[in-house]
């Protein structure tokens, strides 16, 4: 785990951005589509350097511990049965730390997996913030959904961090679009979480 929370540490600032995809891809009609280079801020072996282990799976995870994280940062918590069943439906990055199984940082998306992806549950662990890590594994779960040839991903924004988000190049109301949502409301004395 990480023994203190540091704002504004610095140390991806001076490592050179590893390159992660190719600047192109072929689209199905055979056009070349020039993409925007997908780069990770720091690498898994930088990451595997302070301490931290890249995973892509659920498979391991401790769900109740990932829980812990939710409440730490002040999201409900969820039925472990139910988390478990949204995380074999997710695409997920997460790092570990001095436990394998426990998360430092968490981040899934669920979608159609060719067109559509929404972004969930990003969380770091709040002695773990401001080292990087929300943004290495938001980058890597927009760079794995690229690479499965997903183009439109999504998420909610709570307002304190759209700053966080722009920094990873996700734009509010792109072209004028609005987001909107339903949300089933349930009552007090039923829990569906
Ligand atoms: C939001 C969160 C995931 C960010 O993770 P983090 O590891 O602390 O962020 P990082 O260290 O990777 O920060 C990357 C960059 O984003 C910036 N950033 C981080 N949080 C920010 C915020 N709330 N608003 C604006 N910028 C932010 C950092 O300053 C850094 O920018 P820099 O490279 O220019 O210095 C984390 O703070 C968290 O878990 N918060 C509680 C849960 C939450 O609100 N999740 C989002 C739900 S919508």
């Amino acid at each position: 785990m990480c023994k203190r929370k540091k704002k504004k540490q610095q140390w991806w600032s001076s490592a050179i951005r590893a390159a992660a995809s190719d600047s192109s891809t072929k689209r199905s009609d055979g056009k070349e589509e020039e993409q925007k280079v997908l780069r990770l801020t720091l690498s898994d072996a930088e990451l595997a350097s302070r301490g931290f282990s890249v995973r892509r799976t659920a498979e391991g995870l401790d769900v109740g511990a990932l829980n812990e994280v939710f409440a730490r940062v002040g999201f409900p918590r969820r039925q472990e049965e139910r988390l478990r069943r949204a995380l074999d439906h997710s695409r997920v990055v997460w790092l570990s730390s001095s436990s394998e199984s426990v998360p430092v940082a968490f981040a899934r998306a669920a979608g159609d997996g060719v067109f559509n992806a929404v972004v969930w549950d990003v969380v770091v662990e709040p002695s773990c913030q401001g080292l990087g890590l929300g943004r290495a594994v938001m980058e890597r779960l927009v760079l794995d959904l690229r690479r499965d040839g997903v183009a439109n991903i999504v998420l909610y924004a709570e307002p304190r961090v759209v700053g966080f988000y722009r920094l990873l190049d996700f734009a509010m109301d792109p072209d004028g679009i609005r987001g909107m949502a339903y949300y089933y409301r349930k009552s007090s004395s039923t829990t569906t979480n």
